[in-house]
């Protein structure tokens, strides 16, 4: 018998159930219930884990009392959101992910277990793996977007950062891949909306980046608060047990979500906590996120019959197996002994992932880079001095006093300037303002610097917005300060793309500056005066409206495709059906053009590799990176295909003037798509490859090429 079903064999139900319930310690609050837990909770062996605690001394005062002071000594696991970053922030996710950068993804990721497992974290609620297609959505900042392949990719590179290839290393923190699954999905964009998709677009679009998370061996998983055609994901038997558990073999932890349980009352789907403990036991939940059911209902539960102790006995083998892994056994307060690592060895990393999360959308007669002989500049706007801000939505440990402002940022890069600054209205309020002071600094300007979007707490959980557009007066402010007719640059802060294209058609340049972390305002001012060439992507489609959502690169066709000359056809009377900006799009200071794709077959099989060439020609004096994307559209197969499935990348980088041929290859594997079993299969017939630097399909050059039956030879 191993040291585990030694353990679980001299345990008390109590002791049991006390391993499957997690408290929160408040040092943060992340969801409707602060109960902070009492010593005596944790004396009695009734709490298993923490969230919201961090910090060496706080954890090892309260691991003291768990492993000293209870029956069994078993140490509790220390939980909290490290999502882009921990005393270090990093870009938000959605910025992040612009970078098409797995190999920078997990070296943020592995930047910010080292920072958060020297306060004695343990185990992280990240990555945040929701495909997102509606800004609405608060929470598409914290993910990695629209697609599902970019997803995917995500996942895997945070889940190998977080976790390194030693879960018990002291740098490393167990992953969580959440919300499992399609909560950004939400009925109109309302956060914890009821979902209703179809299963083909769950398997197609929601699900990859959760495979891949699980291959890449994710230590938990953490289901989503949103029912999924009417079953909740809680407590939904067939995605927790049978896929996840059955056919991925996922044999890690599922956390329930804050309250998530007892959310199962309201669901509907439980008529008393009792009933709702047995629904998300049964499927395969683990660990009971606040809520305190598993703890006052389970015992109930079991003595009803509705659950036996297989089942109670299965999610606590699975609790002491992950602290196992973790080396908590062996070691209680390793997590806690490295305090000396608490300085900020990523400061140069955070800096270098903010200047290439920033997005060139517009840059009209080349108005940036900012010329060097600029004398006079306004920076105007709510977000110019917002240091805290730029820290962004799910920022625990950040600290607003080590951020750099946008403001800061310009002048400490350019000394020689004149640089006034006046906010002209707060970032959400509906009061007066100056915005007279502020066009007043404007006309003394040679060019503007305009400062608009949210504050960190408008997107991220709970922050869903019917009309995504510049909050409070900002608008007003922008109409003005264009009104000046001094050209005017919009840097636009947010967690999600706005609804700015009024701006987009009069500012001369617009850059999407997201939540950029701690540094934010030297990455600003790095892009902004040409110290650095940008080379941010957009990871989600910016709509022009939000009439136009939910709208994404890899829709499905309709059956009369969007034609202006046709009356009859799939498009809006008011509005063109093309996004303000495509998945993939963000200019750099370079020109550059893609020319003469070509391939090495037109015909191919199973297991065969296809390989494209594409010349990449820098036509510019400006050495650039660029990011070549790879769609396939499956012309003919048993069910409707994406027009645009995006399935590789290719990052290039460019000297003046230089071409370059860029191989891009694939496996005939990938232009796999699912049969009516949600299997992957290689139908015969013809694919369209496209390629460009974005997902305009009008841009993207195309070949053609047929996948031969099974068995037959090329001709
Ligand atoms: C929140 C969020 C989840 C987070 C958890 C703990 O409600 O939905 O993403 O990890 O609670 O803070």
């Amino acid at each position: 018998m191993n040291r585990i079903d030694k353990l679980l064999a001299s345990m008390t139900l109590d002791e049991k159930i006390g391993q499957l319930n997690m408290a929160t310690a408040g040092q943060a609050v992340t969801g409707p219930i602060v109960g902070a837990p009492t010593t005596e909770a944790i004396r009695d062996g009734k709490v298993g884990s923490l969230l919201n605690l961090f910090g060496s001394e706080a954890t090892a005062r309260y691991q003291k009392l768990a492993v000293e002071q209870t029956r069994l000594a078993i140490p509790l696991l220390f939980c909290a959101d490290v999502l882009h970053g921990h005393r270090t922030t990093f870009p938000i996710p959605l910025a992040e992910a612009g970078l098409f950068d797995p190999e920078t993804w997990e070296r943020t990721a592995r930047a910010a277990a080292a920072e958060a497992a020297a306060e004695g974290i343990a185990l992280t609620f990240a990555p945040m793996l929701d495909i997102a297609r509606d800004p609405r959505w608060g929470r598409i900042a914290e993910g990695p977007g629209e697609d599902p392949l970019l997803g995917a990719r995500f996942a895997t590179a945070k889940v190998r950062g977080f976790q390194g290839a030693n879960l018990a290393a002291p740098e490393s923190i167990a992953a969580t891949a959440k919300h499992f699954c399609a909560g950004g999905a939400a009925a109109a964009g309302r956060e914890y909306a009821a979902v209703d998709i179809s299963e083909r677009t769950l398997h197609e679009v929601y699900m990859p980046p959760f495979r891949a998370a699980v291959e890449a061996g994710c230590a938990a998983i953490m289901p989503a608060f949103n029912s999924v055609a009417g079953v909740p994901m809680t407590s939904h038997m067939r995605l927790l047990r049978d896929y996840l558990r059955r056919k991925l073999r996922f044999d890690g932890a599922i956390i329930s979500d804050y309250d998530a349980i007892a959310e199962l009352l309201i669901h509907g789907v439980a008529a008393d906590r009792a009933e709702a403990a047995t629904l998300a036991l049964k499927a395969g939940v683990d660990i009971d996120m606040v809520g305190g059911v598993y703890l006052a209902h389970l015992p109930e539960a079991l003595a009803r019959g509705l659950v036996d102790m297989d089942d109670i006995d299965a999610a606590v083998r699975r609790v002491l197996t992950l602290k196992q892994r973790l080396g908590l056994f062996d070691d209680p307060y390793r997590h806690a002994a490295s305090a000396a690592r608490q300085m900020h060895p990523a400061d140069e990393l955070s800096v270098d992932v903010a200047r290439r999360s920033i997005t060139l959308l517009a840059n009209h007669d080349n108005i940036l880079p900012l010329a060097g002989d600029l004398r006079r500049i306004a920076v105007i706007g709510p977000l110019a001095d917002a240091p805290a801000e730029m820290l962004g939505p799910w920022s625990l440990a950040g600290d607003p006093s080590r951020c750099v402002s946008i403001l800061r940022g310009l002048r400490a890069a350019l000394p020689q300037c004149e640089i006034a600054y006046a906010p002209g209205v707060s970032a959400k309020g509906e009061e007066a303002g100056d915005i007279a002071a502020a066009c007043t600094l404007c006309a003394q300007a040679e060019v503007v610097i305009l400062c608009v979007g949210e504050t960190a707490d408008m997107s991220g959980e709970a922050a869903s917005r019917a009309a995504p557009g510049l909050p409070g007066r900002q608008r007003e402010l922008a109409e003005a300060v264009l009104a000046t007719g001094v050209p005017v640059v919009a840097l636009i802060s947010s967690g999600r793309p706005l609804m700015v294209s009024w701006l987009a058609d009069k500012a001369r340049a617009m850059v999407a500056t997201w939540f950029l972390g701690d540094f934010a305002g030297h990455a600003v001012a790095d892009v902004l005066t040409g110290r650095f060439n940008p080379m941010g992507r957009l990871a989600v489609t910016w709509p022009r409206e939000v009439g136009q959502i939910p709208i994404y690169h890899a829709e499905k066709p309709a059956s009369r495709p969007a034609n202006p000359a046709e009356p009859f056809s799939s498009k809006y009377t008011d509005l063109p059906v093309e996004p303000l900006f495509p998945f993939g799009h963000g200019l750099s200071y370079a020109l550059v053009t893609l020319r003469n794709l070509r391939t090495n077959r037109h015909e191919f099989s199973r297991g065969d590799r296809l390989e494209f060439l594409i010349d990449a020609v820098n036509e510019s004096a400006i050495a650039t990176e660029e990011t070549i994307f790879l769609f396939a559209h499956d012309l003919v197969a048993s069910t409707a295909r994406p027009l645009l499935e995006l399935k590789t990348w290719a990052k290039v980088a460019l000297a003046a003037r230089q071409t370059k041929t860029v191989a891009l290859t694939l496996s005939a594997e990938s232009l796999r798509c699912l049969d009516d079993d949600f299997r992957p299969v290689l139908e015969p017939g013809e694919f369209d490859i496209l390629v460009g630097l974005n997902a305009d399909r009008r841009t993207l050059l195309t070949t053609r090429l047929r996948a031969l039956p099974h068995g037959a030879r090329e001709s």
